[in-house]
């Protein structure tokens, strides 16, 4: 029987040093070459903003922003965000002051659990980011692969077309 958890990956594979680039910062870790990214994060960096949803790239609760597109970090091996820029949720805030969109989230109250808000916040940041001012079937289309166990759709789209047109980012 294997000493590995699941999580850390092929047990064929031994540990190795990885230089991954996380809000701007590099940072080495040190774990198989197929642990998921988010668990670099959460375990290694210490950034628990990123939520362990489903586990299979499809709820959105552990998206960052890959290059600037929204990424699933449960289904991304370390191996292969080496060389590649990482967003979390810690890193929308500019010298402590929340984004636009996190403002925004606040003063709509558009979170219930809050769980599902840090990826939610992450394809809303890049969709702002391509489309400065979408309107709400765009929001809405930019957001489909977040789900929200909460149902908190209504209050996170208004959030967002909010956002837009706040003049300071
Ligand atoms: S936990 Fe990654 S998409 Fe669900
Ligand atoms: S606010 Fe609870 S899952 Fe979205």
């Amino acid at each position: 029987m294997s000493d590995s958890p699941a999580w850390a990956g092929s047990p064929l594979t031994e540990p190795e040093d990885f230089d991954i680039e996380v809000n701007g910062e590099h940072h080495v870790v040190t774990c198989r070459r197929d642990t998921p990214v988010l668990y670099a994060l959460r375990g290694d960096l210490g950034l628990k903003g990123t939520r362990f949803g489903c586990g299979l790239g499809q709820c959105g609760a552990c998206f960052v922003l890959f290059d600037g597109h929204p990424t699933p970090s449960c289904d991304l091996p370390v191996w292969a965000a080496a060389g590649h820029s990482i967003v979390t949720v810690e890193g929308l805030a500019t010298d402590g002051r929340p984004s636009r969109l996190q403002r925004a989230f606040t003063e709509e109250q558009a979170a219930q659990c809050g769980y599902c808000m840090s990826g939610i916040l992450i394809s809303a940041t890049a969709l702002l980011q391509q489309e400065p001012d979408p309107d709400e079937a765009r929001v809405r289309e930019a957001l489909d692969r977040n789900l929200c166990r909460c149902g908190s759709h209504g209050r996170v789209v208004r959030a967002v077309l909010k956002a837009a047109k706040m003049e300071t980012p």
